[in-house]
């Protein structure tokens, strides 16, 4: 599996449900990586996209116990082609769906809740790191060094606004 994520300098991830960082630059990097492939997120992620809609083009497989969310979702695959929407309450249940899409990449999207789970589980982490400390509820794990490296790292800047697009590989 694949983490892809913006930090803020305390690894700060979000506040009341939101993002705290938005950066246009991001966001078209997190659409190239993942657009075609698996998300795997939790119940608040989803919850936090426009009109709580799946990931347009992507295979969105959601974490939650909240059975009547999922009945709101219950027409969608059939409306629509190539974006589906799956939910999972444990790690088997993720794995049989991961099975069926073998031949695509899998992205783990967030939230905090969803980065802990799985960070034992991925080989590589996308991490967008801003220049900012910003107010924020959740946060992304620490990552150790000792269990990753940093492959590659491109420094960046909007305005006054310094960040950088990095990649952690497994040691
Ligand atoms: N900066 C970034 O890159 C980035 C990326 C993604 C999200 N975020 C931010 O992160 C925040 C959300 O993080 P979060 O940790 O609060 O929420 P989350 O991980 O998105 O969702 C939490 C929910 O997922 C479900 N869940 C988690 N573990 C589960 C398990 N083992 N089995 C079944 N369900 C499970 C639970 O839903 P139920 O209560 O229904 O069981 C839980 O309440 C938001 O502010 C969001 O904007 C930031």
């Amino acid at each position: 599996m694949i983490m892809i994520a913006c930090v803020d300098k305390n690894m700060g991830i979000g506040k009341d449900g939101k993002l705290i960082i938005s950066l246009k630059e991001d966001m078209e990097f997190f659409k190239k990586k993942t657009f075609g492939q698996v998300v795997i997120m939790g119940k608040k992620t989803l919850l936090s996209f426009r009109e709580q809609k799946p990931l347009k083009g992507r295979i969105n497989i959601v974490f939650t116990h909240d059975k009547k969310m999922i009945l709101n979702y219950k027409n969608f695959n059939s409306e629509n082609d190539d974006t589906k929407i799956y939910f999972v309450n444990n790690i088997v249940e993720l794995n049989e769906i991961l099975d069926k899409y073998k031949s695509l990449e899998h992205f783990v999207i967030g939230g905090e809740s969803i980065y802990k789970m799985l960070i034992d589980f991925s080989d590589v982490i996308y991490l967008t790191e801003v220049d900012k400390i910003c107010a924020a509820d959740t946060f992304f794990p620490k990552i150790n060094k000792s269990v990753w490296i940093k492959e590659y790292s491109e420094e960046k800047k909007y305005g006054d606004l310094n960040y950088s697009f990095n990649k952690y590989i497994r040691v």
